[in-house]
């Protein structure tokens, strides 16, 4: 069988051979009706008669790998797709640095590797749930198309997942897998592993930075793990990366459109101020202000996702060889780390200072910077829209002390900027920085479906190109209720 190209003869696509790995077949056909019953109460809510056209992968190969066209939703060929095998491929990192990579879990990893395949797996089903509402409030097809794109690709990195956990995992694997089905996002009783995957996903200008802020952290995290020492997951997570920078382009392109119909109106308009509020909400188009507040919102939820900033876990995870740094082959050192140290940013005597840890347990802060420093490309060209446009205006990152729950500065508020501010101040001045009720409300007010094709909401310039070179006219979605 060729690798490269995915068999779709048995119910599950797949090209990690299953026809002839019949327990692990049978394991995911037995998996199947579950996961069927999940994506009806918890997919996109309506559309799933409607005819989408989406991308689907018949192979693994970077130079072409998925074909495009009309498919109803619950008919899409959710596959177990692997990047194929590096011949002789070494652990890159660790004490195991060198090592042949391991084809099979080690017994004294089992429960480490079992974690982070769960934790991973468990938030793609999660963003699915948090934008099953959203199709009912999109700016056009184009968008609607992409909303769906995204939610059918997390179903397929869910599967992913769940391939592992019940092929390498046995029994217990077997019972993570069902309880991937079980939480359900924000659910008071049985909620999804991660804070950010718990949070509304109330309107479209959420989901963009979601898939700009959220998805971002996804791709780290991926990409540490695409370095395991465990190869299975390491190929898993180099496919599931090849589909995730959509869903991140989704996200900055539809940032991008907000703000520049922002700036067009403004300037048709003769507004020369982007924080006259009012002014600019009268044009229904979203001020640039509570752009900003949105972003603060959700790059600090995200960051979050990174963990403590110091981290035992982390440290443990790379000795072992499980979970390497992001683009941990190109790094130049000798990517073990037992004498080297790394800054972290910390809260000494109420200041917020740069202490040098022991580089093995400051992974989780090495992450996040990388992190960091992926996320400000976005805000270049985002701010690069409204200078052109004219105007004295620059979205920034707020300070990785605002607004925190986890790691350093948990216990502590800063402003955006990085000042250290009390109680009272904060809960006086939040609304400043983080989006509002009010702020909700009006966002709200101007999510209207547009259905049209070839038509796009007034605060959404449309795309500067289709998808699969398809014009912003095409019939992306073809709707049937
Ligand atoms: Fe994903
Ligand atoms: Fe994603």
């Amino acid at each position: 069988m060729n690798i490269m190209n995915v068999d779709y003869s048995t119910k599950i696509p797949n090209n990690v051979n299953l026809s002839e790995d019949r327990q692990v077949l049978k394991a995911l056909e037995g998996w199947h009706p579950g996961y069927i019953d999940w994506w009806n109460d918890m997919g996109p809510d309506g559309f799933q008669q409607s005819l989408v056209y989406l991308r689907t992968a018949y192979s693994v190969d970077p130079r072409g790998w998925a074909k495009f066209d009309y498919v109803k939703m619950p008919d899409y060929r959710w596959g177990i797709l692997l990047a194929p095998q590096e011949e002789n491929r070494v652990i890159p990192f660790g004490e195991n640095y060198g090592k042949p990579a391991w084809q099979e879990v080690p017994g004294e990893h089992r429960a480490t590797l079992r974690r982070l395949i769960v934790i991973q797996g468990d938030t793609e089903p999660a963003s699915v749930e948090q934008q099953r509402h959203l199709g009912k409030t999109a700016p056009s097809l184009y968008d609607l198309r992409n909303l769906f794109q995204v939610n059918v690709e997390e179903g397929r990195h869910l599967w992913a997942m769940v391939y592992l956990l019940q092929k390498y995992f046995g029994r217990d694997g077997r019972e993570e897998a069902d309880e991937l089905l079980r939480r359900r996002s924000g659910d008071a009783d049985s909620p999804r592993m991660l804070g950010a995957f718990n949070e509304a996903t109330p309107d479209w200008l959420s989901f963009f930075m979601f898939t700009y802020f959220t998805d971002r952290d996804g791709k780290m995290q991926l990409h540490s793990l695409a370095q395991s020492g465990f190869d299975p997951l390491s190929r898993t997570c180099r496919f599931m990366l090849t589909e995730e920078a959509h869903h991140m382009f989704v996200g900055e392109t539809g940032i991008s459109r907000v703000i520049q119909r922002t700036c067009e109106a403004m300037k048709a308009a003769g507004i020369s101020d982007p924080a006259d509020i009012a002014k600019v909400r009268a044009l229904g188009v979203i001020d640039l202000p509570t752009i900003q507040k949105k972003l603060n919102l959700h790059y600090s939820l995200s960051l979050d996702l990174f963990g403590s900033e110091v981290s035992t876990n982390a440290a443990n995870a790379f000795n072992a060889g499980i979970k390497g740094r992001y683009h941990e082959t190109q790094i130049n050192d000798d990517h073990r780390l037992q004498n080297s140290t790394y800054p972290v940013l910390k809260l000494v005597n109420g200041e917020i200072k740069r202490v040098d840890e022991p580089a093995l347990t400051a992974l989780n802060m090495r992450l996040r910077d990388d992190y960091t420093q992926d996320c400000v490309k976005g805000l270049l060209r985002w701010n690069k829209i409204v200078s052109t446009a004219g105007y004295d205006f620059e979205l920034a990152l707020p300070n990785v002390a605002f607004h925190r729950e986890i790691g350093e500065f948990k216990d502590v508020h800063a402003t955006p900027d990085g000042m250290l501010i009390d109680d009272a101040t904060w809960n006086k001045r939040k609304g400043d920085w983080l989006p509002s009720v009010d702020d909700g409300d009006f966002i709200g007010s101007l999510m209207t479906p547009v259905t049209e094709i070839g038509s796009y909401a007034t605060w959404i310039s449309p795309p500067k190109v289709g998808i699969d070179n398809k014009p912003g006219d095409f019939e992306y979605v073809k709707i049937e209720t």
